[in-house]
């Protein structure tokens, strides 16, 4: 949800931002635009568009300085446009902002300025925040920034250069992050990691009302009573590899293929000494009568996956939530609910909030992230992360991976505390999980076959995806993939529920995609596979217990062995891959899909 970056220092701040703002790109992708100061004031381009545009625009009408901000957008007040792209600068042009966030209250604003006779130039919220700063402006921009904050209800992270200061880059957030990264040539201000890991890697994490004001030199830290603030300078461990594509036509492809190594890590980091172990061995689930996992969107997916494991080992009640539901119907939550919170970029807003409210009612939060210190990190009582690296694919996969990887491990370490599963049991549980990297590693070598069978999908309107239990909950996100970036319609049924309405929609040429993962089960999901053959449809059957043999109806994915518990990570693979494959051959744009953005810090 929009990706903001600044620099000043010693080199020309244009290239730095404009390659800072492709590293941004997944969190907003319909217009962008830079400012620059120089001894004559801002020079500004802003381009409707992809961050191509903008570069376009930049060579032909070519700009400098060594104080800059950019900003790449996804619109929420304002469609996409040049005039509504950032930065914004106040009627005067002495000031100039860039805006991720929402400001709630800038109809209120913007009326009280504008019967002040101050005339605004574009539709966006973003821009009350200009005009404000001006207004407010009577020499010390310390001054003018805390008291637009103060005037401000809504959430924001925001670069601000003035042209009383142009030795100075501000930055303030409250609810979206942002980043200062230094270095030996300048000072960076950022909304994620990746924008400035080609120049350093050390990071300070800002947090909420904390400003930071940035010299070529340095940078100094306040609060808003204007006190000077010790932070901690963080360094980043990933390489910048983990940022770029790496010889990959897309990151989602990239992403895809470093699953085996993502569940390595992942699973080091709870079986071998680290804090993870630490903090799941210090959660005593014997205090809790339920557990409540909400999230939202794949990281949802995550939680009904989860259901199934904790609750066959846990024998405990376990709810999903949606965030966007839990937030408002009044959870039934206490001092004896665990509420799990799931999120990779740890700022979902509806997630976010979903953990105020769940502490607001005293329960307990623990939240799995992936983004160190994120508001959902910072803010829960535990917080379990996951190894994934940065994933910049909007469409998420081994984030999710590790998602699940975590959730397995919860439950196994519940089971074991609640006394449901014995030691020896335990450890078989843990060295089936450990066994995921390699078996995943295998998967991945039926590549070409998944490629292959997903460029004869290009065609369908729709595309079902059926399983029982557990298989049931990674249809879900099979689904949920394919829909959002090869844009054909897709649903996920129970096996079960064909038969109550939707075996109506099968047809000659439907595709269903079936998965079977549990024995057990397989009888009941192979007569659903034969229905829906019986009606016309064609089926993708992937598994690790099939017996019916391929046909031209019926085309296998054969998945390694694992306990079906575990068996998700390893479906969800081939599912990853297959939409991943129809998308490319209907040749959209899959690292950034259309109307989405990785990190949805908007209601
Ligand atoms: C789908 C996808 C989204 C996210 C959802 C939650 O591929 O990526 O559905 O899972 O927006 O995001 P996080 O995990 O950052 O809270």
């Amino acid at each position: 949800m929009c990706g903001i970056i600044g620099y000043i220092g010693s080199e020309n701040a244009v290239p730095i931002i404009l390659d800072g703002l492709k590293k941004l790109e997944y969190r907003g992708y319909d217009s962008s635009g830079i400012a620059v100061m120089d001894n004559k004031g801002f020079s500004v381009v802003k381009q409707k568009g992809r961050l191509s545009e903008l570069e376009t625009a930049v060579n032909a009408r070519p700009i400098s300085g060594f104080l800059g901000i950019g900003h790449t957008r996804w619109a929420t007040h304002g469609e996409p446009s040049d005039i509504n792209s950032h930065p914004h600068l106040g009627s005067q042009n002495k000031i100039a902002i860039v805006h991720n966030g929402i400001i709630e209250n800038y109809k209120q604003l913007k009326e009280r300025l504008e019967q002040k006779g101050i005339q605004f130039v574009s539709q966006t919220d973003s821009e009350v925040i200009a005009q404000l700063a001006e207004y407010y402006h009577t020499g010390d921009i310390m001054d003018t920034v805390i008291k637009v904050a103060n005037a401000l209800e809504g959430s924001y992270a925001l670069g601000i250069m003035c042209l009383d200061d142009p030795d100075k880059l501000i930055a303030i957030k409250k609810d979206n992050p942002l980043i200062i990264g230094v270095s030996d040539s300048g000072n960076f201000i950022a909304s994620d990691v990746p924008a400035v890991l080609s120049h350093t890697n050390k990071v300070y994490y800002l947090n909420d009302k904390e400003i930071a004001v940035l010299t070529r030199e340095g940078v100094k830290f306040y609060n808003t009573d204007k006190e000077p603030l010790e932070k901690h300078l963080e360094t980043i461990t990933w390489s910048i590899d983990s940022a770029e594509k790496g010889g990959y036509e897309h990151f989602m492809l990239k992403e895809i293929m470093e699953q085996p190594k993502v569940l390595h890590d992942t699973i080091q980091s709870v079986l071998g000494d680290g804090d993870n172990r630490r903090i799941i061995d210090s959660l005593d689930i014997t205090n809790f009568n339920k557990i409540v996992i909400t999230a939202c969107g794949s990281a949802y997916n995550a939680g009904m996956v989860a259901k199934y494991v904790m609750e066959r080992l846990c024998r405990l009640p376990v709810e999903v939530d949606l965030a966007s539901e839990f937030r408002y119907k009044d959870a039934i939550v206490d001092q004896n609910t665990l509420v799990i919170l799931v999120s990779q970029s740890g700022e979902t807003a509806d997630t976010i909030a979903a953990m105020r409210e769940a502490k607001r009612k005293g329960a307990v939060t623990l939240s799995i992230v992936n983004v160190i210190g994120s508001t959902i990190a910072k803010e829960t009582d535990y917080t379990l992360y996951t190894l994934a690296g940065p994933e910049i694919a909007v469409a998420t996969t081994k984030a999710f991976s590790a998602q699940l990887l975590m959730l397995y491990f919860l439950a196994v370490k519940f089971a074991a505390k609640l006394g449901r599963i014995n030691s020896e049991q335990a450890e078989e549980y843990f060295k089936e999980i450990a066994s995921l990297p390699d078996k995943a590693a295998k998967l991945l070598e039926q590549i070409d076959f998944i490629q292959m069978y997903a460029s004869t999908c290009v065609g369908y309107k729709s595309i079902f995806f059926i399983g029982r239990n557990i298989d049931y909950a990674i249809a879900m996100e099979g689904s949920l993939k394919l829909k959002e970036i090869s844009y054909i319609h897709s649903e996920a049924y129970a096996g079960g529920e064909l038969k109550h309405g939707t075996i109506s929609l099968i047809e000659e040429d439907t595709l269903v995609v079936a998965i079977s993962t549990n024995e057990s089960l397989y009888g009941k999901i192979y007569s659903n596979v034969e229905q829906v053959i019986s009606r016309g449809a064609k089926v993708l059957f992937i598994g690790n217990c099939i017996k019916a043999v391929p046909d031209e109806k019926l085309s296998i994915v054969e998945l390694p062995k694992i306990n079906d518990l575990f068996s998700p990570s390893l479906s969800v693979i081939v599912l990853q891959l297959f939409s991943y494959y129809v998308a490319a051959n209907k040749g959209l744009d899959i690292d950034k899909p259309r109307n989405l953005a990785k990190s949805v810090t908007v209601e």
